[in-house]
């Protein structure tokens, strides 16, 4: 489908400069800033350069404001919002705060970004881990054998960052409620490209950074904690603004940490990635992110069916719920082939032997073509 509505009147292809000078499809790599957003980070600066802050009530506006616009997008509450500085600060939040016991397990998808794998590896010491692969089956079968023996929470990708398989959140989190057992997601593969209903797909935890497919910048991020699963958590990563302050005329006096997921946001914010963040989001609702979708579905479907067409192998599953990558793997020459691409600013990324396209809403079926004939 086309998408015709312009954002502050720039169509997609003006809001994103990037597109005069290269076919960009690595919106899994790292999303291009928008303009808008470029617009509300030179506008900090202003008020950076001019006055060295923000005045406390603006301050406390502004973060209000964005955090609305995040919960607004993902169908939550901005109670529920926090802001972080990437994905792995998200992770990291969400699993100090789930009360492990002596004994229990936490259960990870093998072929996960390192991003988690590190977290987890170096954070959790008293927690057995359990690496179960998911790739190319059925993520409710893959935990069934696991629930009831000791297996506490379940940490994964929603997206594989490689071959773009994606989990069915609302199927995985409807057993893992029955269990007791907490789910936490790792969004940054899909947010952005891929509606997400946190009241629909009611998992625990999940969280992203805007660097991708939210286009950027990097350095913000937030994370969900469904308000479900607050009360139950440890409350460790508390710090002063997590708490709200009228002003700062008397430090001494300190205000009660909220009670809810905002407590979680430590000390000083990075204002300027929040607000272009937020800046992104709106932009992705103006054009509805419904329509972005099936946009990059569309694209998607036609790469599929190029690659398919030329006899490359495809690696991602064709099966399920879409997300934004397809990734084909030559039978030899991959990094032949992605010079060539480089060599004609064609920008998509080469991961494992494989080349990995990941289309957004402002690419286009031209685009699709020219990619294919450069093939
Ligand atoms: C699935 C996934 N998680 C996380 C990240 C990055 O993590 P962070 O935002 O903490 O840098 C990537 C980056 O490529 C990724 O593909």
């Amino acid at each position: 489908m086309m998408i015709r509505k312009t954002y502050h009147g720039l169509t997609p292809r003006k809001l994103f400069p990037i597109t005069e000078r290269s076919i960009y499809f690595n919106h899994a790599g790292t999303g291009p800033l928008s303009i808008p957003a470029r617009r509300a980070i030179e506008e900090c600066l202003g008020v950076y350069t001019a006055q060295a802050e923000f005045k406390t009530e603006a301050y406390f506006e502004r973060i209000d404001e964005c955090r609305h616009t995040v919960a607004d997008f993902i169908d939550a509450t901005p109670e529920e919002i926090v802001f972080t500085h990437n994905t792995s600060q998200g992770i990291y939040i969400a699993l100090m705060n789930i009360p492990f016991a002596n004994g229990d397990k936490i259960l990870v998808m093998d072929e996960v970004f390192p991003a988690v794998r590190y977290i987890v590896d170096h954070n959790l010491p008293q927690v057995e881990k359990l690496y179960v692969r998911f790739a190319d089956s059925d993520p409710v079968e893959r935990v069934k054998p696991y629930l009831g023996s000791g297996v506490k929470a379940v940490v994964l990708d929603w997206v594989q960052y490689l071959s773009g398989e994606m989990v069915d959140l609302e199927r995985l989190s409807g057993i893992l409620k029955e269990y007791g057992v907490y789910l936490v997601v790792d969004g940054i593969q899909a947010v952005g490209a891929v509606p997400f209903s946190a009241r629909t797909a009611d998992v625990d935890f999940l969280s992203s950074g805007a660097a991708k497919w939210l286009f950027g910048p990097s350095g913000a991020g937030f994370l969900y904690v469904n308000k479900r699963t607050f009360p139950k958590l440890n409350r460790v990563h508390a710090g002063w603004l997590g708490a709200r302050w009228k002003d700062f005329l008397d430090c001494q006096t300190r205000p009660a940490l909220f009670d809810d997921a905002r407590m979680f946001e430590q000390g000083t914010r990075n204002v300027i990635g929040i607000s272009a963040l937020a800046e992104n989001i709106r932009m992705l609702q103006a054009f509805d992110i419904g329509h972005v979708y099936e946009h990059i579905c569309t694209l998607k479907a036609s790469l599929r069916e190029g690659f398919e067409s030329l006899g490359f192998e495809i690696v991602t599953p064709a099966r399920g719920d879409q997300s934004g990558i397809i990734t084909m793997k030559p039978r030899e020459r991959a990094a032949a082939l992605y010079e060539r691409f480089v060599d004609n600013s064609i920008v998509i990324s080469l991961r494992s032997g494989c080349l990995r396209f990941s289309p957004h809403f402002y690419n286009t079926q031209h685009e699709v073509e020219t990619i294919l004939n450069l093939l």
